[in-house]
């Protein structure tokens, strides 16, 4: 094919930028026209869609955000909005498109493909919630960050014998939160994925500081939400001075980690070949290290597991 177009949609994720400079360096690399279409499907269907060149992917691979800018577009999940998607493309000459973003974007991505454009998903999201890949792009960027921040809560904690509660996001998703846990050797990791109760915890917490722990550390997944309150608990039930911290989203910005520029790359180059085989339809992720690529509704209808084992070893460590 000779025309594709590179969308981010969704919450942006540092990544993003090295995949769309892996996209639209490959697509030129073997002879294809890109496009660049800002704000999501909002763009597609306003017309705010740009001609790539040599040059307009130059810088960015290390910056956080994304240069074509993202956009939630609740007009693309209707018929009319996808048929209006549908015509942009063909007025453009566009076959083929890489949609990066997460879940939503790729039903959007579905849509668009059953109307004959040629659609590939990347996994760009910081909440690695996407279940045909173990891995999306900006998950490793986000963690770093929020261990950096949590490590230095722990210094503060520390200082004052407190109890930090600190809720990370993931969206319905415990990933950030438990590996941030391991990672910061959090006290408790609290999680929609693992019953938790309270009580056990603020009792577990008196045990331990009998025994000469001063400080406490709990990661909360956004998900479970209520930091304020989890704090406002344990420090009645424990009576240990409690600060309740929402990171938010700094976590999703700053210059990607290696891993994600390296795997957003991966992924992008990938995309590019799929399309240059006519392929679309597809979301490609990484299993066991290796690309592989799905079906859109077969990789939707995925179910990803929590590392409950990872959860369960943080907290038999945690003394
Ligand atoms: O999906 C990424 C994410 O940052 C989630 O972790 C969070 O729940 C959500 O997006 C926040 O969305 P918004 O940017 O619309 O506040």
């Amino acid at each position: 094919i000779k025309k594709i177009g590179v969308l981010t949609s969704g919450g942006d994720a540092p990544g993003m930028n090295a995949a769309v400079r892996a996209v639209v360096r490959a697509a030129l690399s073997k002879g294809m026209e890109v496009y660049g279409i800002r704000r999501g499907y909002v763009g597609l269907l306003n017309g705010d869609i740009i001609k790539m060149d040599e040059r307009s992917v130059s810088d960015i691979i290390h910056t956080g955000g994304t240069v074509l800018y993202t956009a939630r577009c609740p007009e693309f999940r209707t018929q009319e909005g996808v048929a209006k998607g549908k015509a942009k493309c063909d007025e453009l000459g566009i076959e083929g498109l890489v949609v990066i973003g997460g879940d939503g974007s790729f039903r959007g991505a579905a849509d668009l493909s059953a109307q004959g454009v040629l659609c590939i998903g990347l996994p760009g999201t910081i909440d690695n919630d996407i279940a045909c890949t173990d891995y999306t792009i900006g998950f490793d960027t986000a963690m770093n960050t929020a261990m950096e921040l949590v490590d230095k809560l722990r210094d503060t904690s520390q200082s004052h014998d407190r109890i930090s509660v600190v809720e990370v996001m993931g969206r319905g998703a415990g990933h950030i939160a438990v590996n941030t846990g391991i990672a910061c050797g959090a006290t408790d990791i609290i999680t929609k994925e693992v019953p938790y109760d309270i009580n056990a915890i603020a009792n577990t917490m008196l045990a331990k500081k009998a025994k000469g722990k001063q400080n406490f550390v709990v990661i909360v997944a956004e998900s479970v939400g209520h930091s304020q309150e989890i704090a406002n608990m344990l420090q009645e039930k424990t009576g240990i001075d409690a600060r309740a911290t929402i990171l938010g989203h700094v976590q999703r910005g700053g210059s990607p980690t290696v891993r994600d520029r390296v795997e957003a790359t991966r992924m992008g180059y990938y995309a590019v070949e799929l399309l240059e085989q006519g392929i679309g339809n597809r979301v490609v992720g990484i299993k066991d290290s290796k690309i592989v690529d799905y079906d859109i509704q077969e990789a939707l209808a995925m179910h990803k597991e929590y590392d409950e084992k990872l959860h369960h070893i943080a907290e038999e460590i945690a003394f």
